[in-house]
């Protein structure tokens, strides 16, 4: 019988989510759809209860419900845990469990970049997102993580949470050259006019500069960086592998991922550079 998955946000109409995953489905000759619904704060509950209720094979969650579907959910994975916030629901029978795949997502797509990472990474910000990098960073065996962010007392914080280090922006901006990785993950540079973080100007060359944010593909930071001689890597190859992740928590198959990454930075307007 025909299977079919979700993706429940609000809104809805952009994501990239149903044309990659139909494309892998197609590509596996898996016999599932996968379909963008549209869910109102206010209609989660309704909408989850329905979508169990039809049968559904799993869902992916977008902003604004990453947090709300917790309650709703019998089973948190650690990652989960970690994030407090859930981007994919598994069910075994009608029994849900909650994943968060968007940390180990950043970390996979930084390792094809970057097979043999080493030195010290710098995070900056310390919201969910943040969070989910900087543990997945850990279990990945990466020690030497410090966490910047506008408001200090975050990023102690976080920083407490995964024995790392914490230091302010200025301070950051003026060590910059000791990192040999630098993961920009604020909300900062999802619009094109928008400033950085911080600045770059200590930044050294050859130095890794990353992003989360995939649209628009260049974000003001990764300009920036370019501009100093970095390494740039933009957010599309993490939204493709948290993507790949939950993909194989459901059908236990690994999908092409640089393939999606070509396709979905093209589909954005961008160059596709074998990395
Ligand atoms: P997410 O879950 O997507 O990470 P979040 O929890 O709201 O979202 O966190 C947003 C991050 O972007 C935070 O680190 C935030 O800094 P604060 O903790 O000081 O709020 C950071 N951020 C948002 N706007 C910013 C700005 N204009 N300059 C610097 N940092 C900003």
């Amino acid at each position: 019988m025909k299977k079919w998955y979700a993706v429940i946000g609000d809104p809805i109409g952009h994501s990239l989510s149903p044309f990659m995953h139909e494309q892998w489905f197609e590509e596996h000759n898996i016999d599932a759809a996968y379909i963008p619904v549209h869910t109102e704060p206010f209609e989660l509950e309704k909408v989850f209860h329905a979508m169990r209720t039809l049968g559904i094979s799993g869902f992916n969650v977008t902003l604004p419900h990453k947090q709300a579907i917790i309650p709703l959910l019998d089973n948190l994975d650690e990652t989960a845990i970690a994030m407090s916030a859930v981007n994919t629901v598994t069910f075994n029978g009608k029994r849900t469990t909650g994943w968060n795949t968007d940390g180990d997502g950043f970390v996979r797509s930084l390792m094809a970049k970057q097979p043999d990472l080493e030195g010290k990474v710098l995070v900056i910000g310390a919201g969910g997102a943040a969070r989910g990098i900087a543990f997945a960073l850990k279990k990945a065996g990466f020690d030497s993580v410090t966490i910047t962010n506008r408001t200090f007392r975050r990023a102690e914080e976080l920083a407490e949470a995964m024995n790392g280090n914490a230091v302010t922006l200025r301070d950051a901006e003026l060590s910059l050259a000791e990192f040999s990785t630098i993961i920009q993950t604020t909300s900062v540079g999802l619009a094109e006019d928008e400033g950085l973080p911080l600045s770059l100007d200590h930044a050294a060359a050859g130095t890794l500069a990353a992003d989360i944010i995939y649209n628009p593909l260049e974000t003001p930071f990764l300009k920036a960086a370019e501009a100093k001689g970095c390494r740039t890597l933009n957010g599309i190859g993490m939204f493709v592998y948290q993507g790949a992740i939950a993909f194989e928590k459901w059908t236990g198959v690994s999908p092409d991922t640089e393939k999606m990454i070509r396709i979905l930075t093209e589909k954005l307007g961008g160059t596709y550079v074998n990395r």
